[in-house]
């Protein structure tokens, strides 16, 4: 019998601090799903703590996930921990995961804290945490660069106070994969109660050895890897969850362990992340990319023709590539269209949603003749960011591009429910969109990056525009789709403004 690798997913925690990727409590609860039906056994929620917005979504999650637990993150403070535990009060099966750092440097000039004041801060707050659930999580942030004999001793005693989980980050991405390994094996021997908990690691990829790292922790004994969808994650990321699963899936003759994982979600997830957060999938990422699974060179078609092993460590169908496949046409009903979101692992929580998506759904149906899941991901995602609560949506746009002739667009936008028109010239059919929508918005952001790619093939794909922007120190990604690149182009923009303006404050954990 393997050992059962627990996939602790924090794409919606961890991920969602990325400067640019947060989320709506929607957009959350999509996501939750999508884990939760690719059989993920944690899902870590949000920070209640952090805003109202995080408290409602996890508490949203909790309500809603009966499969996964549902984890809420909280700093050692009392405020922090009733506040996790209240959000996750109408969970099926909930966590509380709390953490302070433990290395020197984090100790002295963050927290301004002695060890001794560090331990028994972690105490209290395990048994505070345990006071509402008994599947309670603890972290020594930094811990890739905290003294072991430290470790040692901050671990036995919060195991002594009741945590069932201890997580080792490396919070700053600086380990290398034999020391991190060397560390799990030590801490598991070293500390006498070692065996009451199950260890965990949460490695980010500041060198790009976030997967390698967690894996050398596993081959020591961790079983429990926190992960997110496509690597998302602060700075550099955290380790990819579909890197782990995959290489513990198809390396069995090397790992004593496995996950419960349906990986055939892998790409479904994938791709409703890249959607949601507009954080596009680069073409050679491992497994999920565009190129993961396309071989372009001669000799490897012929091969792969030959026998598909000579080329493919993996079948495509075991992350969920299929070919493309028509799904649904113009005349498909509303049933057939939330029959097939279910099968890719998208429900709506209302009716009202539903009825939005399928509106879109239509409308591009009569632009487009074939549409894939990919352009239903698509949908579905402009339908959770379409929501009543932006204050500004399009109403019309004209563009005019003539070889010769300097592009002009005029574009109607309702700013606050008021009809507002602006006009504008620019270097291009996009640059004027956007000159005639801040003639309007006058937003006073600055554009960090705008990128263009194609839905599906064909030139009547639908293009999906990305862009970040930059406005009072806040930065924040927004997300278009359309057959038309230029009304996708600025209904990204739109995006990008309006989650630039929303009110939302929240608390970053480790600041
Ligand atoms: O990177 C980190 O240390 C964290 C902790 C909160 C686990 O995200
Ligand atoms: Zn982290």
């Amino acid at each position: 019998m393997k050992d059962k690798l627990i996939i602790f997913d924090t794409t919606l925690r961890d991920g969602e601090q990325s400067p640019g990727a947060s989320m709506t409590r929607d957009e959350k609860l999509q996501i939750a799903r999508a884990l939760e039906k690719m059989k993920v056994d944690v899902i870590e929620a949000g920070f209640p703590i952090a805003s109202p917005g995080d408290f409602e979504s996890v508490k949203a999650v909790a309500a809603a996930i009966k499969d996964s637990i549902v984890c809420g993150l909280a700093r050692t403070r009392d405020a922090d921990i009733d506040a996790a535990a209240e959000a996750l009060k109408p969970a099926r099966a909930s966590r509380i995961h709390t953490f302070i750092a433990t290395s020197p440097i984090h100790m002295q000039k963050k927290l301004r804290m002695l060890p001794d004041q560090v331990v028994e801060t972690a105490v209290r707050s395990v048994k505070r945490a345990r006071g509402y659930t008994d599947n309670v999580e603890f972290s020594p942030e930094d811990a890739g660069r905290s003294e072991i004999d430290f470790l040692c001793r901050i671990i036995e005693a919060v195991i002594d106070a009741g945590a069932t989980t201890i997580n080792i980050p490396d919070t700053v991405g600086y380990a290398m994969p034999h020391q991190f390994g060397d560390l799990i094996s030590q801490l598991r021997t070293r500390i006498p109660n070692a065996d009451k908990a199950v260890f965990s690691v949460h490695c980010h990829n500041d060198l790009g050895l976030a997967v390698a790292n967690s894996l050398a922790a596993v081959l020591n004994g961790a079983r429990q890897v926190e992960c997110t969808i496509n690597g998302l994650g602060e700075r550099a990321g955290n380790a990819a969850l579909e890197e782990i699963v995959m290489t513990v899936r198809t390396r069995q003759d090397v790992f004593t362990c496995d996950t419960r994982l349906d990986t055939t979600e892998i790409l479904n997830c994938s791709r409703l992340v890249s959607n949601v957060t507009g954080f596009p999938v680069q073409p050679n990422k491992a497994l999920v990319g565009a190129n993961a699974f396309a071989h372009e060179s001669g000799i490897h078609q012929d091969g792969v023709i030959k026998s598909r092993e000579t080329y493919e460590i993996m079948r495509a169908e075991d992350v969920g590539w299929q070919a493309n496949k028509l799904v649904l046409g113009k005349h498909s009903g509303r049933n057939a269209f939330r029959t097939r979101l279910k099968e890719i692992g998208l429900e709506f929580d209302s009716e009202e949603n539903l009825n939005e998506a399928f509106k879109r759904f239509k409308e591009l149906a009569d632009k487009k003749h074939e549409i894939y899941d990919e352009d239903l991901q698509a949908i579905v995602a402009d339908s959770l960011h379409g929501d009543d609560a932006e204050q500004i949506k399009i109403i019309s746009m004209k563009v005019v591009t003539e070889t010769g002739e300097v592009p002009k667009a005029d574009i109607v936008l309702s700013v606050s429910g008021a009809e507002q028109s602006g006009h504008a010239v620019g270097d291009g059919p996009v640059d004027a969109s956007i000159k005639a929508i801040e003639s309007v918005i006058n937003s006073g952001s600055k554009l960090l990056l705008f990128s263009v790619t194609s839905i599906t093939g064909g030139t009547d794909s639908q293009g999906e525009v990305t862009v970040r922007i930059e406005r009072g120190g806040r930065v924040v990604n927004g997300r278009g789709a359309d057959t038309d690149i230029v009304v996708a182009s600025a209904k990204a923009y739109i995006n990008a403004i309006n989650k630039a303006t929303s009110p939302v404050e929240r608390a970053h954990p480790q600041v």
